[in-house]
């Protein structure tokens, strides 16, 4: 399987793109609800700064990941063995993770600019404050934020559901596509 998805398959690029991300963003939903339990002091600076960093890291993820499957757009699901009803949910889990994957890094960036620390990627690259110093924004963004990843876990775990009932009830190709092409 090259890079492109096909009709029927998925690239490595689609593939790689869903598992690091995958990956990331169940560590992230770890590593945020241990730091948002923390006093932060110079000690523990460096794990909201890796949190922050990550955060948006996935967010560039997921625009490429929105452009690649401009470029090459990824296999109609398959069908053929899955009630309708399955079909809608996973459709509608897909479209609003997919939102969740822009809106809960916009979110964490908004509120930590408001708090009037720089976001500093990887401890070089320093981002814009897209919004001043406001403790109003702060409370609601974070507030949003944590909210926000709640609703995606829960999205994540239906989805993990769905795929291994798939696989393991009807049998069908989905899993096995997206791990091997
Ligand atoms: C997909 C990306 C992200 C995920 C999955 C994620 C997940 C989380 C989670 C689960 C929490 C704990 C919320 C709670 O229990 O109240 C959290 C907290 C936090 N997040 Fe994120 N986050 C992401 C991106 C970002 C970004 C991009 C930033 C900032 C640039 C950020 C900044 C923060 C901060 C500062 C906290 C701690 C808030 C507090 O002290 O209560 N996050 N995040
Ligand atoms: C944070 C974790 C995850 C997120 C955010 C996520 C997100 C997505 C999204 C948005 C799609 C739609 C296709 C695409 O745009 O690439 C997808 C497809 C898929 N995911 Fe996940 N996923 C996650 C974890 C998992 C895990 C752990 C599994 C395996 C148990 C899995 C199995 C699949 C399968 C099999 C498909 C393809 C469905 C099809 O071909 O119709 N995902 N995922």
């Amino acid at each position: 399987m090259g890079a492109r998805n096909t009709a029927s398959g998925y690239g490595w690029v689609s593939r790689l793109l869903h598992w690091v991300m995958a990956l990331a963003i169940l560590g992230m939903i770890g590593l945020g609800t241990v730091i948002s339990r923390m006093e932060p002091s110079f000690a523990n600076l460096w794990l909201f700064g890796l949190h922050k960093s990550i955060g948006i890291s996935l967010l560039f993820a997921a625009l490429l990941r929105l452009v690649w499957h401009r470029v090459s757009p990824p296999p109609a699901p398959l069908t053929d063995r899955i009630p309708v009803w399955q079909q809608r949910a996973a459709r509608l889990v897909h479209r609003t993770m997919y939102l969740l994957l822009f809106i809960v890094p916009v979110t964490g960036w908004v509120a930590s600019a408001a708090t009037g620390i720089d976001v500093v990627l990887f401890g070089r690259i320093t981002l814009p404050a897209i919004v001043p110093p406001s403790e109003r924004l702060d409370q609601t963004f974070f507030a949003a934020h944590s909210i926000l990843t709640k609703i995606l876990a829960g999205l994540v775990v239906l989805h993990v559901a769905g795929a291994l009932h798939r696989h393991m009830v009807h049998h069908d190709h989905s899993l096995r596509r997206m791990i091997f092409g």
